[in-house]
């Protein structure tokens, strides 16, 4: 057994921290969370706020540049956004290299990382112009990356931008246009599409934003360091919760079985977990859960959707939200819980819903690698850990053992 005392007596001190519970990694003046109170703030704007008079393209300068645009500095960011929009030719082949049933987020990781093979011009970090094409580059492109890799899993074939479409009415077209038939945008749609991009752009130092961080540390490109948080989001306990709690919602079905997941959630013996229930910083109604919400509604009503699996999370919520087991550990639904419910309602696979959130968080993403690089006080990120192996030993020889 070793004494990691002895071990570490030399080391000086550093704290052990799993799951980075109560560690900060930087200092970062984009995002506020008061988990306590359900508070989430961009550059001090409430996400209610932002939510509802704001659009997806003012909140990802905003997060960028730290003030809100202009009339003038929107469009002019809006355009050149626009002007971005189309991927390199030859990367559509990258997409024929995958099978047909590959999850799209295998795709994502595979394609966006591939970008810094194409866009040579925009991966010297230390060069100020470089940094903002290339973010320029990412949240452009993004869209028109994910609309291809839903087209490629349903055996259609790519839709190309629009460039006098908005960037969400834009993106719903190259994943819902055909050839025999142009899809038109619904406004109520688009409208609620914009408000779950602006829901998910950026939450401060969730895993996939700091695997970015992380990454960004050594110096790597920028698109490589993206690739790398949307590996990362992918993970059910993060970005894959909403395809997980939609899964959860259709396998409970009815409002009356909702007794019985609610039990399996109580039993320490169950591993079951209430998908879109609970969070590591929110001890209260995660505040993009209350938008999502009535986001669901309106989207439901708009197309006249009557889908039970809405019912079944409002009573669900309802039922958690008094029952002394979730009261006690402060578990309240999260943006996951309801935003699956509006996506399969638009049409996207639940594939599709993490690809999504890639799109929208990839804003956040670029914001904070952006601010780290520009931060004097940036160095690599090196955690320390707890030795528990053997100690000092002396190696024998194969023969000898
Ligand atoms: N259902 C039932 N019990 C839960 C749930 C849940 N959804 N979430 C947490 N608990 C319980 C745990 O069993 C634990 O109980 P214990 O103290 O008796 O052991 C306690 O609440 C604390 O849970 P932890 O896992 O220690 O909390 P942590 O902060 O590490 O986890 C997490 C947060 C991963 C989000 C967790 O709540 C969870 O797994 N939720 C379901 C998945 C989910 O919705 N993820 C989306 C997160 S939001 C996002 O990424 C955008």
């Amino acid at each position: 057994v070793i004494d990691v005392r002895k071990l570490y007596a030399n080391t000086g001190m550093f704290t052990y921290d799993p799951g980075f519970t109560s560690t900060a990694s930087c200092e970062s003046g984009l995002t506020y969370i008061d988990g306590d109170e359900g508070v989430l703030l961009h550059r001090g704007y409430p996400i209610g706020q932002l939510a509802e008079q704001s659009s997806f393209m003012e909140v990802s300068y905003l997060l960028l540049n730290g003030e809100l645009p202009s009339k003038q500095e929107l469009a002019d960011f809006t355009r050149t956004i626009t002007r971005h929009t189309m991927v390199h030719e030859q990367l559509t082949t990258f997409y024929r290299g995958f099978r047909r049933d590959a999850h799209p987020m295998a795709i994502m990781c595979g394609v966006v990382g591939a970008l810094s093979a194409f866009y040579h011009d925009s991966t010297d970090i230390n060069d100020p112009a470089q940094r903002t094409i290339a973010s320029h580059r990412l949240i452009a492109k993004m869209p028109t990356i994910a609309a291809m890799a839903y087209k490629y899993s349903v055996g259609q074939p790519f839709v190309y931008p629009r460039n006098d479409l908005s960037y969400t009415a834009n993106f719903l077209r190259m994943t819902f246009s055909v050839p025999a038939e142009e899809y038109e945008p619904d406004p109520v749609i688009v409208d609620a599409m914009d408000k779950i991009f602006i829901l998910h752009a950026d939450h401060e130092q969730n895993a996939s934003t700091s695997t970015v961080r992380l990454a960004g540390s050594s110096g790597a490109n920028p698109f490589a360091c993206i690739a790398a948080g949307i590996a990362c989001l992918w993970g059910p306990a993060h970005g894959g919760a909403n395809e997980a709690a939609l899964n959860m919602l259709r396998e409970i079905g009815t409002v009356d079985r909702i007794p019985e997941y609610i039990a399996r959630a109580k039993n320490k013996d169950d591993p079951f977990r209430l998908m879109g229930f609970g969070h590591r910083v929110y001890k209260n109604y995660d505040p993009r859960a209350t938008v999502m919400q009535k986001t669901a509604k309106d989207v439901l009503e708009k197309l006249g959707v009557n889908d039970p699996v809405f019912d079944v999370a409002k009573e669900l919520e309802q039922i958690a939200l008094n029952d002394p087991y979730f009261i006690e550990k402060k578990l309240y639904p999260n943006v996951d819980f309801y935003s699956g419910v509006i996506l399969s309602a638009i049409g996207f696979p639940t594939e599709m819903f993490t690809v999504l959130f890639a799109l929208a968080r990839t804003v956040g993403w670029v914001a904070q690698w952006n601010e780290m690089i520009s931060d004097p006080a940036q160095k690599i990120g090196r955690p320390r850990q707890l030795y528990t192996g053997p100690v000092q030993r002396d190696y024998v020889p194969v023969a000898d053992r």
